[in-house]
């Protein structure tokens, strides 16, 4: 049996009381705090920077897992490790020097992950695969939270679990935009092992409760 790695989206939060927020996150059963920072440029949207990574890193207990959707991502690796982040993931659209920008990425201790645009192939990670920790299947185009899944993705988690076995490779899969309790269990049945959630969590009633639920989701 197996239950997956929940991420709540702090992207969904209040972030005028984000000290509550993440109390919250530290309180349930969630693994991971995900952290989208969004730079204007890579995606038509900014949302929150260094300094909010590293308040945040003040409060949470969970593992920080921090996803980049910004250029040039290499000039400011080294700043997000300082500010907390555990796992930094890069996408793959923003850099020209994949292989050396995981590089550097594990040369500061962080776990290193390569998030995919719905458009991008995963046959396009073959030749690093083996040095990631984690891949993040973008199954909304980055930039918004709430917006639809987008059901291709299904085929791209199988995909990459094959490209995953065939090259020895110990990355986890990471679900990105549009989780919620209606698909949670076909993508941890596809063979997702984490899931990425924030309206779905934060809207909720209870959030707590709510994610308390995608654990609950077993295959
Ligand atoms: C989108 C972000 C996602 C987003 C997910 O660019 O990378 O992490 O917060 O939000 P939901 O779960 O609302 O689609
Ligand atoms: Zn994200």
């Amino acid at each position: 049996m197996k239950s997956p790695i929940v991420a709540p989206s702090i992207l969904a939060a209040d972030f005028a009381n984000l000290q509550h927020e993440i109390e919250m996150i530290n309180r349930s059963e969630a693994d991971w705090i995900h952290i989208d920072v969004m730079d204007g440029v890579f995606v038509p949207n900014i949302s929150l920077g260094l300094p909010i990574c590293e308040a945040i890193n003040r409060h949470a207990r969970k593992t920080m897992d921090v996803h980049l959707m910004i250029v040039q991502p290499e000039r400011y690796l080294t700043e997000f490790k300082k500010a907390g982040a555990e796992y930094l993931t890069v996408h793959l659209e923003a850099c020209p020097h994949l292989h050396r920008t995981i590089q550097q990425i594990k040369d500061l201790g962080c776990k290193a992950g390569v998030a995919l645009n719905p458009h991008t192939s995963v046959e396009s990670l073959r030749d690093v695969i083996e040095m990631l920790d984690l891949v993040c299947l973008m199954s909304v185009n980055p930039g918004f939270g709430g917006q639809k899944f987008i059901a291709r993705t299904y085929q791209k988690i199988k995909d990459l679990k094959t490209l995953i076995s065939e090259e020895n490779s110990s990355a986890l899969i990471e679900i990105d935009g549009g989780v919620n309790e209606a698909n949670a269990h076909a993508l941890l049945d596809s063979g997702a092992d984490v899931l990425v959630a924030g309206n779905f969590v934060f809207s909720s009633a209870n959030p707590e409760q709510t994610i308390a639920g995608l654990k609950q989701v077993l295959v």
